[in-house]
């Protein structure tokens, strides 16, 4: 595996790999690499591929009152989990690298960002797909992967590459979760002993309301309701949204059919953690068990 932090030494091997008929896949990351990392990035390999993985805690992304200054750096485990999980190439950049002098482009895509986590993370967004159009360009990987976990990070991302017409045919891979459900987060490890074991009950609340929607419901406040009331019961947490968005519009909808998602993030002591499960609802209401939920 190579390992390096410089731009021009990710162009000239990418290059060489493509030169001899390689496919190249990139699995963008922040570091703190955890098992839902690892699976992304054995997702990414197989035949004729060459998987290249980005670490960079990426400034711009964070908000002055977020956790960038916290935010957990592990380079060495990292490194040791991307060689493990046959990664060919890790590109360490640094933050003077990225963003040198004068350096002066944002990226914003318009209105993806208005709900769900882009409502209380003002800029975030444009500091992510800023930071992914300028990684895709210096590695100009065929595939680009990405984690359910982060469904309107994807989901913004998914629209910048159409809007540009840029050459990468983006994968979402299904988030992964603890044996107990929690999705896996580099801010989990931020949570105490007890938060720890408060924690899946992000997700059962989730669960409780994709099971209200199987059951015929298609009124998005009744799941909204349901799901609130399920958080509810363990008082650690904190909630700051819980909704119900068109899967590509991300914008809230009252009445369910075609592509959901309902999503949620909420406080549990210092960690903030996001949630979501991604649904398809069959029209109309109904007492049949007419919609079909994803299993992430
Ligand atoms: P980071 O949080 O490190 O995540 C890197 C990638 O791993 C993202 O695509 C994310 O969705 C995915 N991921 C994280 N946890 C996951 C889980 N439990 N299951 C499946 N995939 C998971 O997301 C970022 O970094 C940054 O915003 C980045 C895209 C690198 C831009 O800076």
């Amino acid at each position: 595996m190579i390992t390096t932090s410089r731009a021009a030494a990710v162009r000239r091997q990418v290059a060489a790999w493509r030169r001899r008929g390689r496919a190249i896949v990139f699995v963008p990351t922040m570091g703190a690499l955890h098992d839902g990392h690892r699976r992304l990035i054995e997702a990414a390999g197989g035949a004729g591929r060459q998987v290249v993985v980005s670490l960079f805690v990426n400034p711009r992304q964070f908000g002055p009152n977020e956790d960038y200054g916290a935010y957990p750096r592990a380079l060495a485990a990292d490194k040791r989990i991307c060689r493990e999980a046959g990664a060919a190439l890790v590109w360490t950049p640094t933050v003077g690298d990225m963003y040198p002098d004068g350096y002066a482009t944002t990226v914003h895509v318009d209105g993806l960002d208005r709900h769900l986590c882009g409502a209380f993370r003002p800029g975030h967004f444009d500091g992510v797909t800023t930071v992914v159009l300028k990684l895709l360009n210096v590695v100009q990987p065929d595939r680009l992967l990405l984690g359910q976990k982060d469904a309107q990070q994807a989901a913004i991302v998914a629209r910048m590459i159409a809007d540009l017409e840029l050459p990468v045919r983006l994968t979402v891979v299904p988030t992964v979760r603890e044996r107990d459900g929690l999705a896996m987060s580099s801010r989990n490890r931020y949570l105490t002993p007890e938060e720890r074991r408060a924690a899946p009950a992000l997700r059962a609340a989730l669960l409780a309301g994709a099971a209200l929607i199987r059951s015929g419901e298609r009124r998005s406040a009744r799941v909204l309701d349901a799901v609130r009331r399920r958080l509810a019961e363990e008082p650690l947490f904190s909630p700051q949204y819980i909704e119900l968005v068109d899967a590509a519009a991300l914008a809230p909808i009252e009445a369910l059919s075609g592509r959901v998602l309902l999503a949620a993030a909420a406080f549990l002591g210092k960690a903030r953690l996001i949630d979501n499960i991604p649904l398809t609802v069959a029209r109309g209401s109904g007492r049949r068990r007419n919609a079909i939920g994803d299993s992430t």
